[in-house]
């Protein structure tokens, strides 16, 4: 059985998973610890990567190089883009994309890395719908299915997120899901993203955001379960 990789950017949001699986090793990479073992009777390998798009791209090599994983589950925090959208509900990815990739002076689309057959890069319909059914079990909120944004910026004004919105059509923006994505598509790895709303990206982001952090973390470690045992 080849082990699930399941990712947080900070430790609050992998302490839950680390407290309830059954260890069986750890193993350090690139300066990331990796806990290898079991976890409602599935083979994980459980790591923070770290907070931003390098440190995450890292850690997903990583566990698919060393640990030969079948695929990544990436959970944490998000701001949301999408009006209709609460702090405390969740988002899973339908896709992801780096929003701050810009080579528009060439004439390209925002968002839109030259050279390359795609950008956007599709997270897995199994996985999705894993995701979908464990979420709305977990939030009294709602849960939705959307294009989640990255970029190596906490985003905390209005105009930004109404440019998020309108150039790139995202439902929620955070700062590691599409490194996550981008490395699972060159190397043909299964991925999804699952993230709580912790903020409206604007001017209360920061205090929202740090409110939430515990919450969050419950719930993401709620879900990520429920979708293990149904695997
Ligand atoms: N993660 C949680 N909230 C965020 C925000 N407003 N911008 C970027 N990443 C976030």
């Amino acid at each position: 059985e080849k082990p699930i990789g399941i990712i947080g950017a900070m430790e609050e949001e992998i302490a839950l998973f680390l407290k309830e699986m059954e260890q069986e090793r750890t193993e350090e990479h690139a300066g990331i610890s990796f806990y290898i073992g079991r976890l409602v009777d599935r083979s994980v390998v459980i790591c923070r990567s770290g907070v931003g798009k390098v440190n995450a791209a890292v850690c997903t090599q990583v566990l698919i190089d060393r640990f030969q994983i079948e695929a990544v589950i990436f959970t944490g925090v998000a701001g949301a883009l999408d009006p209709e959208l609460e702090i405390g509900d969740i988002v899973v990815s339908s896709s992801c994309q780096q929003h701050d990739v810009d080579v528009t002076p060439l004439g390209l689309d925002k968002g839109v890395i030259p050279f390359q057959e795609t950008s956007e890069f599709p997270a897995d319909p199994t996985w999705i719908q894993l995701a979908e059914k464990a979420a709305s079990a977990w939030t009294e909120g709602r849960a939705i299915t959307g294009k989640v944004l990255s970029g190596d910026q906490f985003i905390a004004d209005q105009e930004t997120v109404r440019q998020l919105r309108e150039q790139l059509n995202g439902v929620c923006v955070e700062m590691e899901g599409a490194a996550v994505a981008h490395v699972c598509h060159l190397n043909d790895v299964p991925f999804v993203v699952i993230r709580s709303m912790s903020d409206r990206a604007d001017h209360s982001a920061d205090v929202n955001f740090q409110e939430f952090a515990a919450v969050a973390a419950r719930r993401s470690n709620g879900i990520v379960k429920d979708m293990l045992a149904q695997k």
